[in-house]
């Protein structure tokens, strides 16, 4: 088999106790924006999301006017685009599927807003996809000599049936400049970033979520006790 599962990614955001790193969700951001939205929308994601990364008002409405999203001009009616405001959605840069599929050698560049739940092993998967680009391996070739990757196809050991149609988006490193303080953006690292940002996009709400888990195991666990002695209490004279 030369298909591969996802290498394990060690994200910030793993584990019970795992929470988001707000640095690593800006950068990932960045790389979103700066490679992945020429073709994948997050549909789910508004632009007034990015307060929860720590963006201000006026850097969100900044991002948002960075976009152009579907509309209507007021004066023919026709749908046209504009400027994105703080609430509207990362929007596709297709107008519909059919121009996607064109673009892109038939192959439609899903939404990306749940991507990290859709796939199984998701953050990990999006990371492995990211980093997975190659020739194919000799064995492969040998064993299937007829093995080829058809044109505009690309050969990546992560993908079910190791011929995609998204180039490697990530092919360089400091293909996104990162601000002072941030780590060096190698591919793997880019990588890395961008599945940190849509772990967040797909559950912006975990942290929160265990939290609240936590609370409410607390709770149960009180009240388990409280109900022991209870029990204890008022069956006390019955022997
Ligand atoms: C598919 C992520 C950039 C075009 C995908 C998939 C993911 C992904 C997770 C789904 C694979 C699957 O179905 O399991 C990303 C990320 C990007 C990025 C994180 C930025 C770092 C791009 C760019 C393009 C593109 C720039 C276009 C030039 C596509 C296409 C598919 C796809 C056409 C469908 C592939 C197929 O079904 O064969 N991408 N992508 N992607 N992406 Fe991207």
């Amino acid at each position: 088999v030369f298909y591969e599962h996802p290498e394990e990614l060690d994200l910030p955001s793993n584990g019970v106790f795992g929470t988001f790193d707000e640095a690593q969700l800006q950068r990932g951001y960045q790389v979103y924006k700066e490679v992945c939205s020429a073709c994948h929308s997050l549909k789910f994601v508004a632009f007034r999301d990015l307060a929860q990364l720590g963006y201000d008002e006026g850097q969100i409405k900044a991002e948002a006017a960075s976009f152009q999203v579907p509309g209507i001009d007021p004066a023919t009616g026709e749908a046209t685009t504009r400027p994105g405001l703080a609430t509207d959605y990362f929007p596709s840069p297709y107008p519909n599927t059919v121009a996607a599929a064109a673009a892109n050698n038939n192959a439609i560049p899903p939404d990306l807003s749940l991507i990290t739940k859709a796939r199984h092993d998701g953050s990990a998967y999006v990371h492995s996809l990211l980093t997975g680009y190659s020739e194919p391996p000799a064995e492969l070739t040998q064993q299937f000599p007829n093995f080829t990757t058809p044109p505009g196809l690309n050969y990546n050991r992560y993908f079910p049936n190791l011929n995609i149609a998204m180039a490697p988006p990530l092919a360089l490193d400091g293909q996104v400049t990162y601000g002072e303080g941030n780590p060096e953006p190698t591919v793997d690292q880019m990588a890395t970033d961008v599945a940190a940002f849509l772990t967040w996009t797909a559950e912006p709400t975990l942290v929160k979520r265990r939290q609240t888990g936590f609370a409410v195991l607390g709770f149960v666990l009180f009240a388990t006790i409280l109900a022991y002695f209870a029990k204890q209490q008022v069956w006390a004279a019955v022997k």
